[in-house]
């Protein structure tokens, strides 16, 4: 298999060379886009005579040269040599008086005929210069094998640049399908080249708890393992008694140590999620004594609806996967899984998720009710909030910061805890206001999770969050403190995304417009550079093995009804592409119709088919829609 999938690698950057226009003149395609670029004349060749040159004695500089190396020598074969002190022809440095114009993670980076030159005034900037610095390199240089006659051509460049927000991070969660060790770091690599510094690591719910801790063998024994069960999210039929749980993985501390490592090598930092007190089945499977109902069958759950959604932001859980926020065994135990979460992760904050806690099993229990009116606690956000307390003081004892997503606003956040909002704008807004710290990523837009493009080519999820709505989404609003607001993330649930190729799909292209919005100047941003700057990253990309969408290319399609006729309305968001489309049940190609103004359909029409060219290419994917489908659209039939 592994030689199968090598001699893929090969042919497909064989391909590279053949299909790619020659690396001289190369567009620039830097995603984010730099604050400034000047393009200069001429170019730099990379050789077998190249030489990487840092600063003698500088551990993390060392580190980033390695990294250059290692990213470099796969596809030019070259040996590339480091030298210490003496000068390379691609110096990396540190500024030697702080470079008051770009700030802690910025970087100047200058290439001529002569050479490269990347300083920032610490590390980190440096280390985003390398990403510049590689993307301007011919697509190839992404290639895992050695690849015979390119001209490793850097063209002339002066660039300034730093970021606009501190926080620019991606969230996997790797509870509701698990990714092994390699992927997550492999996910990590592929984040830092778009110069995001946070990694937030989903580790626990209720369809998975993936992280040893040692004392409390169980959350793992038991509760990283499910049963097996195909099918979409949602529709698992349930555990059968004395059925097997063999479905599902999950990371020793030693893994999690070299993931952290290998992030801080890439200067992304490591935010671990811990969601209680909802979200808890998989560690009530393993310990049941933990929730007020402490049912000894409860499993963790491969992908059954357990809970009924009212569409008002109001949920009932079918299954009680709460902790019991009344029982001071549980604060026991949080007490040891966080000593242990501590010591892994040396980020500042610990996420202990806070979001969707279903207390009915609370409400209905006499003890929990005892307990609040003995200490007067009003009502069940009340008592979350009395949780949330009591994890704070945990959390701060290990000498750490608490982040929940904004559902811990609810009865009163703890006055240190940082927030993450995902309910729209507006819980940033009042996040803002109560003085919290708050990471932007709010739903729809920043779930990775959702449609990128028309639901007819697409896994069915609840929502849509298209590329050219994520790129053109603003973060900031006029009813925040912006002084409080961190940056911001996108999230990918993984309820639907099985393996990695899925992962990638959903991941990019949206979180190259999430990385440009929080790196680039606001007022830099524009949607048809960015479409030709994602387009220059889509060759990287494939020369990577790195899996993306190429739904951008396919139109908006909206059908309404007027007069009792279906009326097709298409509108590509992408310039210059024509959207080929038959009625008669036939395949689109070059020679079919072109959309050019809404058409009524007739009553024959009973399949529509489309697919965008670009001149004689078709560049998007076949769209089939039967008619009942279309009305269904139009909400005129069920
Ligand atoms: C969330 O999407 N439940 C944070």
């Amino acid at each position: 298999m592994k030689r199968v999938l090598s001699l893929i690698l090969k042919l497909l950057c064989m391909a590279g060379i053949v299909f790619s226009a020659p690396s001289w003149g190369q567009q620039i395609s830097i995603i984010p886009v730099p604050v400034v670029l000047k393009p200069g004349i001429g170019q730099f060749h990379l050789t077998t005579e190249t030489i990487i040159s840092v600063p003698a004695n500088q551990v993390e500089m060392a580190r980033i040269a390695d990294y250059l190396v290692a990213k470099l020598k796969p596809a030019t074969g070259y040996a590339m040599p480091i030298a210490y002190q003496a000068e390379g022809n691609i110096q990396l440095g540190i500024d030697p008086k702080y470079n008051l114009a770009i700030g802690n993670e910025g970087y100047t980076l200058n290439v001529t005929d002569k050479g490269v030159l990347i300083l920032g005034n610490t590390p980190a900037g440096v280390f985003y210069g390398v990403q510049s610095l590689l993307q301007l390199l011919p697509a190839q240089i992404e290639c895992h094998q050695v690849i015979k006659g390119i001209d490793w051509i850097i063209p002339a460049v002066a660039i300034q640049d730093f970021p606009r927000f501190a926080w620019r991070g991606l969230m996997l969660d790797v509870s509701r399908h698990f990714f092994s060790k390699e992927y997550v770091k492999s996910y990590i690599d592929q984040m830092a080249r778009y110069k995001f510094n946070r990694f937030h690591w989903h580790l626990t719910d209720d369809e998975g708890w993936r992280i040893q801790i040692k004392s409390y063998p169980r959350l793992t024994s038991v509760g990283a393992w499910r049963v097996p069960r195909d099918g979409a999210y949602g529709n698992a039929h349930p555990p059968e008694p004395g059925e097997e749980a063999t479905y599902g993985g999950f990371y020793t501390q030693e893994d999690i140590k070299e993931v952290v490592q290998f992030a801080k090598d890439r200067f992304i930092e490591v935010l671990p999620e811990v969601d209680i007190p909802g979200h808890s089945m998989a560690a009530l499977a393993a310990y049941p004594e933990l929730s007020v109902t402490k049912n000894p069958d409860i499993k963790v759950n491969p992908g059954s609806n357990f809970a009924t959604w009212f569409g008002n932001g109001k949920f009932e859980m079918h299954i009680d996967n709460t902790l019991n926020p009344t029982d001071e065994n549980v604060y026991v135990f949080l007490d040891k899984v966080f000593t242990e979460i501590s010591r892994l992760f040396p980020f500042e904050y610990i996420h202990i998720g806070g979001d969707e806690c279903y207390k009915g099993y609370w409400e209905r229990d006499p003890g929990v009710q005892t307990f609040m009116k003995k200490n007067k606690i009003r009502d069940d956000a009340d008592l979350q909030a009395y949780f949330n307390k009591k994890v704070s003081a945990i959390i701060v004892s290990k000498k750490k910061k608490l982040m929940g997503w904004d559902e811990i606003l609810e009865g009163g956040a703890p006055a240190s805890a940082a927030v993450m909002s995902w309910h729209g704008v507006s819980s940033g807004e009042e996040a803002t206001k109560l003085k919290h710290s708050v990471v932007m990523s709010p739903a729809p837009l920043y779930y990775l999770d959702m449609m990128q493009g028309d639901p007819a080519v697409e896994a069915r999820v609840y929502g849509k969050a298209r590329l050219r709505d994520v790129y053109e989404f603003e973060i900031l609003s006029s009813g925040m403190d912006s002084s409080y607001v961190l940056g911001g993330q996108a999230n990918l649930w993984t309820e639907q995304i099985t393996n990695p190729g899925k992962a990638e799909y959903m991941t990019y292209p949206r979180a190259l417009a999430v990385s440009e919005t929080l790196w680039s100047r606001k007022g830099a941003k524009q949607w048809s550079g960015f479409v030709a700057r994602v387009e220059g990253q889509f060759k990287r990309l494939d020369q990577a093995g790195v899996n993306y969408s190429a739904s951008m290319f396919d139109p908006v399609i909206s059908i309404r009804m007027e007069s009792g006729k279906l009326l097709l309305d298409l509108n590509n968001e992408v310039d210059g592409l024509d959207t080929h489309y038959t009625l008669d049940n036939s395949i689109p190609d070059k020679f079919s119709a072109i959309y050019t103004h809404p058409i009524t359909l007739s009553q024959e029409v009973v399949n529509l088919r489309l697919i965008t060219f670009r001149g004689e290419k078709p560049v998007g994917r076949l769209i089939s829609l039967t008619r009942a489908e279309m009305e269904k659209r139009t909400g005129s039939k069920k």
